[in-house]
């Protein structure tokens, strides 16, 4: 197809070419969190795979903190049936060779004593540099930072990556912030959001920027909205507690929803340098319109899962999944959001999340206007074109127009999709998302993570939702195994 080729020649192969490609020197990863949920299943996994595909043949060293384990072999023993579940058996006896590199160190109380046995452990290579991962609950970042700086255990070129969320609010997220920089300056510390380690979604960038043909019309004169939805199927799972405390708005939107915003309004930026690209990220977040009182009716829902069927399964609601009857946490949330600016004047995006939807699906749709002139007066030209960018669970750009169905008589249309797949088109299993960002922490190259000022943009508009919603917003039950809150109550924010 023509548009499979245009794509593909002009855009894919020059992707990796402006990108930084420094080499990596050799490390040491210190995961505090080493043996929690999300290094098991993500960041070890992303570490396995990368030295798998040969690009950490450089000496390193995973160095896994962890409060309650003591022997090293019952984490080699987690680690290895973590890495089992996400790769082919083929590659199962590479395991035993990888885990040689990882190491546990046991600090019972994150006393800054115990950070003494780090040192230890770190002084073997004192040229190595040193990424310390912070896979723990963001209180505890400004202790870990004060005691790893009091230890002089951060060098010039050491790293140190921040997991979400930062803080619940504003203020919060600032002092976490500040005390962080008290120990690392700005160009050492990566805020990781992994959906912009999606090859979908870096696939934008190059969509946008690459392309002559969408540029052009990438502005409300041509788009009439844009839908960004995230659908999972999942329920709360086993993180009742943090959920709970979190809920959609925080646990989804004021990150990735709101990165993956940021990537479809952006002006082009006048580079591809870490700066030049966060500077127009920036710009949208600063423009993004807030909300005010008596404002948020109408264009917010927020909702909570009950029992329900998923795949003929009964399934828990969401107050039995966390034990706790009276909880207002919203597991799905919609929001019709504007941004102010010159480009996308009164043009709505529609943002919208939510747990235990029918299948899970993540895609943007841009939905184009329709012609201004219909000269085939009996057909139904007034559908507009829409380029749909899937981000999972296929990864795949899709270009809607009408086509002609074939036959004599008059015009009669119907709308054909032009399809690119990923999979189909590059045949190469599509790294995880932590792969390329890990590799991006280790080269210095921060294009892809939150800057401060981007942080507190985020909240400032986040707050503004939350200074209001309790009072302006009822909380909608839905059923689980459905597409969220029915349509009379979606109307407000466009049905899925
Ligand atoms: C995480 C959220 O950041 O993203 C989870 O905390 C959510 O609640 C997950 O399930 C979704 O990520 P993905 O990559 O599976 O879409």
């Amino acid at each position: 197809m023509i548009y499979n080729k245009v794509v593909y020649l002009y855009l894919i192969p020059r992707i990796g070419q402006n990108t930084m490609n420094t080499d990596i020197k050799p490390f040491y990863a210190v995961i505090f969190g080493g043996d929690g949920d999300l290094s098991c299943r993500k960041i070890i996994p992303a570490l396995f795979y990368r030295w798998l595909d040969g690009q950490l043949n450089m000496d390193f060293k995973i160095l896994c903190i962890s409060r309650s384990i003591s022997e090293d072999k019952v984490l080699k023993s987690k680690l290895s049936d973590f890495i089992k579940k996400t790769i082919e058996v083929e590659h199962e006896n590479k395991i035993a060779s990888f885990l040689e590199r990882v190491q546990l160190v046991n600090l019972t109380k994150m006393t800054h004593h115990e950070f003494d046995k780090l040192s230890v452990e770190l002084d073997n290579h004192v040229d190595w540099q040193r990424v310390y991962y912070l896979s723990v609950p963001s209180s505890a970042f400004s202790d870990i930072c004060i005691a790893l700086k009091e230890k002089g255990l951060i060098q010039a070129d050491s790293k140190v990556v921040l997991e979400k969320p930062l803080g619940h609010d504003l203020t919060s997220s600032d002092a976490i912030n500040n005390a962080v920089l008290t120990a690392f300056t700005e160009d050492q510390i990566f805020r990781i959001d992994h959906y912009l380690g999606k090859e979908t979604v870096q696939n934008l960038m190059v969509l946008r920027f690459a392309n002559h043909l969408f540029e052009r019309a990438w502005n409300s004169e041509n788009i009439d909205c844009v839908q960004i939805t995230v659908a999972e199927k999942l329920g709360v799972e086993n993180r009742a507690e943090y959920y709970d405390k979190t809920g959609a708005l925080l646990d989804m939107v004021q990150n990735h929803l709101l990165q993956l915003l940021c990537l479809i309004a952006m002006e082009p930026p006048s580079k591809l340098t870490p700066d030049a690209v966060r500077n127009e990220k920036l710009k949208v977040l600063q423009s993004l319109r807030m909300f005010k009182k008596g404002s948020v009716t109408d264009h917010l829902v927020r909702g909570q899962y009950t029992r329900g069927k998923m795949k003929e399964e009964k399934v828990n609601s969401y107050l039995e999944d966390i034990e706790k009857y009276n909880s207002e946490t919203e597991t799905f949330v919609a929001i019709k959001a504007f941004i102010d600016n010159w480009r996308w004047k009164n043009t709505p995006f529609y943002l919208r999340t939510g747990k235990r939807m029918t299948k899970r699906y993540s895609e943007i749709v841009i939905n184009f206007k329709a012609i201004q002139h219909n000269i085939f007066p009996d057909s139904q030209v007034a559908l507009g074109n829409k380029l749909i960018i899937r981000l999972q669970p296929e990864e795949r750009i899709e270009l809607v127009q009408l086509s002609k169905i074939p036959g004599p008589g008059g015009y009669r249309f119907k709308p054909i999709s032009l399809k690119l797949d990923f999979v189909d088109s590059f045949k190469k299993r599509m790294p995880y998302a932590y792969e390329r960002l890990i590799i991006d922490i280790l080269r210095g190259n921060q294009t892809l993570f939150m800057r401060y000022d981007e942080l507190e943009a985020a909240w400032k508009w986040i707050e503004s939702i939350k200074k209001h919603w309790l009072k302006e917003s009822k909380l909608v039950l839905y059923e689980s195994g459905t597409w969220g809150p029915g349509e009379e109550i979606m109307d407000k924010t466009q049905s899925w």
